[in-house]
């Protein structure tokens, strides 16, 4: 049977640098959920959707091609039959719409169905905002990696990205359908002053305390 290192967090916390770098350590399979919500949210501005039209976005997300491709052990979703490139997938247009797409409850599900389904394609660590609570409530591995807003917002500016990183956290821990909050039992760590391999021992030293590394 296989497992799911669960891994939580706000925009810009480093989670997928942590969750990248885990998988590959441990063999294991890499997922970026963040990266699903921004590509159906891409799609969407793509169709011209109006993003007050939730009803509509909800029947094309529904309905809207979506694949799973091991790429070198990291899981990528093709749109439509289409991979999105890095600059796509992060552009200043989805960034700003991505936190209300995904407040739209079909597009969870649709999205958290997927996610599920990938469980059969071997061990796996996935990172996002409801990991550890609503998509794997019952992994026995769980993180949340936290940094403070100013850490977060330098990261996202050093990468030259223009994200508005504290409106969408307010959006993403606020929103009625699955808001982003520490899971029970997930291990908070604090990453604002730690380096990326600080926090990804930090992560294997528990994991190996557990007999799971
Ligand atoms: O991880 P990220 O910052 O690239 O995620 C982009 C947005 O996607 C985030 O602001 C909220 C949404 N998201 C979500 O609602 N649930 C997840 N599991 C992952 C991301």
């Amino acid at each position: 049977m296989s497992t799911v290192i669960a891994i939580d967090g706000p925009a810009a916390s480093g989670k997928s640098s942590v969750a990248h770098q885990l998988a590959g350590k441990l063999g294991r399979l890499y997922v970026n959920t963040g990266n699903m919500y921004r590509g159906v949210t891409w799609a969407v501005l793509n169709a011209g959707f109006d993003l007050k039209e939730s009803e509509a976005i909800a029947a094309y997300a529904k309905d809207l091609k979506l694949e799973f491709v091991d790429e070198g052990g990291r899981i990528l979703m093709l749109v439509n039959g289409r991979s999105l490139t890095d600059e796509e997938l992060n552009s200043e247009k989805v960034n700003g719409a991505v936190s209300l797409v995904a407040q739209v409850s079909d597009v969870r599900t649709r999205l958290v169905n997927e996610q599920r389904a990938l469980l059969v394609r071997g061990d796996l660590v996935m990172e996002g905002r409801d990991i550890g609570s609503i998509v794997f409530p019952d992994s026995p591995f769980k993180f949340y990696i936290d940094a403070s807003e100013e850490v977060r917002a330098a990261r996202r500016s050093k990468q030259g990205l223009n994200d508005t990183v504290a409106m969408r956290d307010k959006l993403d821990s606020t929103r009625k359908t699955a808001p982003l909050i520490v899971p029970e039992g997930a291990l908070r760590i604090d990453s604002s002053d730690l380096s990326l391999d600080q926090v990804v021992e930090r992560v294997l030293e528990e994991l190996r305390s557990r007999g799971a590394a």
